[in-house]
C-alpha cells in the first residue's frame, strides 16, 4: 500500500495540519438566512446546474452508489481527510506530492473497478481503520467526484447518502440559507438510486423544519422514496438493485456495495468540503 509517513511512522504535513485549521461551518458565517426561508431544490444531474447557481447554497452532492457513502466510510474510519480530483493522471500526481509531507492511500475506480496502482476501489467496506486511518485518501471516480467539484464555489459542500442521512441532513440545517441536494448520475443520465437518496434527504430536512418551497423535482423524490420505503429496508434495497448503479454493480458481482449503501443511517459522519485545503473532513 503506498503509505507515506514521517520517519516514526507518524501522520505528517496535511493530516497534521489541517487537522489544526480546520473549523466546521466556517465557510457558511457569511451565509446567515433562515433556513425556513431558503428553500430546498433538487437537481437530478450536475448538467441541470450551472456551478453558478449553487453559490450561496449548502449543496449536498449525492452519489448513492457509492462514493458519498466511501468518502463518509473512509472519514468515519480515521482518515484525516479526503481530497476529490477529476482525474486518474491528477490523483497519482497529487498523491506523490502530499506523499512527500503526509501518510496517503490513493483510492477510487473507473468502470466500477479499482484502477491499476491505486491501493482502494471505490466499495466502503475496504475503508477501515487499518487502511486509512490516520492517513490523507486522494480519491476519483466517475461520477461521484465529478459532482462534488461541480459544486466548488457554493458557500457549503456536504457529501450524502442514505448510510449519513441522519447526520447530514442535521449539518446542512444547522446554518441556514438554502439547500441544494445535487444529484452525480451515472455517465451523464439520470440515476434511479440517486433521487431515492434525495427523496429520502428531503423527507428528513423537512423534519428539521426546511420545506421545497414548491419544487417539483423534490417533491418527485419525496414521493419515489416513499414509495420505496413503504416496503420497508427490503424495498429500497430492491429498488437499489433495479438501478442503473445497481446493476452495474450486480453484473461486477458487487452486490454487497449495494446493500451497503442502502441501508440509512449507519454513519455518523457529515464530509463537508473545505476550499482552504481542497479536502473534505468530518
Ligand atoms: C461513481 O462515482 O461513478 C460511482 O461511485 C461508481 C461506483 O460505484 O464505483
Amino acid at each position: 500500500m503506498a503509505v507515506f509517513a514521517s520517519g516514526d511512522g507518524t501522520p505528517v504535513g496535511l493530516c497534521a495540519v489541517a487537522g489544526r485549521a480546520y473549523a466546521p461551518g466556517r465557510m457558511a458565517s457569511t451565509h446567515q438566512t433562515d433556513a425556513r426561508t431558503g428553500g430546498l431544490r433538487v437537481h437530478l444531474l450536475p448538467a441541470h446546474v450551472p456551478a453558478g447557481a449553487l453559490g450561496g447554497s449548502t449543496v449536498i452532492v449525492i452519489d448513492a452508489l457509492r462514493a458519498s457513502v466511501t468518502i463518509a466510510a473512509a472519514l468515519q474510519a480515521g482518515a484525516c481527510t479526503v481530497m476529490p480530483v477529476l482525474s486518474v493522471d491528477e490523483a497519482m500526481l497529487l498523491a506523490g506530492r502530499l506523499g512527500a509531507s503526509s501518510p496517503v492511500v490513493l483510492g477510487g475506480e473507473r468502470g466500477g473497478v479499482r484502477l491499476p496502482g491505486f491501493d482502494l476501489g471505490n466499495s466502503p467496506a475496504e475503508y477501515t481503520a487499518e487502511s486509512v486511518g490516520g492517513r490523507v485518501l486522494v480519491f476519483t471516480t466517475t461520477n461521484g467526484t465529478r459532482a462534488l467539484l461541480h459544486a466548488d464555489g457554493a458557500a457549503r459542500i456536504l457529501v450524502g447518502s442514505l448510510p449519513n442521512r441522519r447526520a447530514v441532513c442535521a449539518a446542512a440545517a444547522e446554518h441556514g440559507g438554502s439547500i441544494q441536494i445535487l444529484c452525480a448520475g451515472t455517465d451523464g443520465g439520470v440515476s434511479m438510486e440517486d433521487a431515492l437518496t434525495a427523496g429520502a434527504l428531503v423527507e428528513s430536512l423537512g423534519g428539521e423544519g426546511i420545506g421545497m418551497s414548491g419544487d417539483d423535482t423534490a417533491r418527485l423524490c419525496l414521493e419515489a422514496w416513499r414509495a420505496a420505503a413503504s416496503s420497508g429496508e427490503a424495498g429500497v434495497l430492491d429498488a437499489f438493485r433495479r438501478s442503473a448503479g445497481g446493476r452495474n454493480l450486480l453484473e461486477l458481482g458487487m452486490g454487497s456495495d449495494i446493500a451497503l449503501c442502502a441501508r440509512a443511517d449507519w454513519l455518523d459522519v457529515a464530509p463537508e468540503f473545505d476550499v482552504s485545503t481542497r479536502g473534505l473532513r468530518r
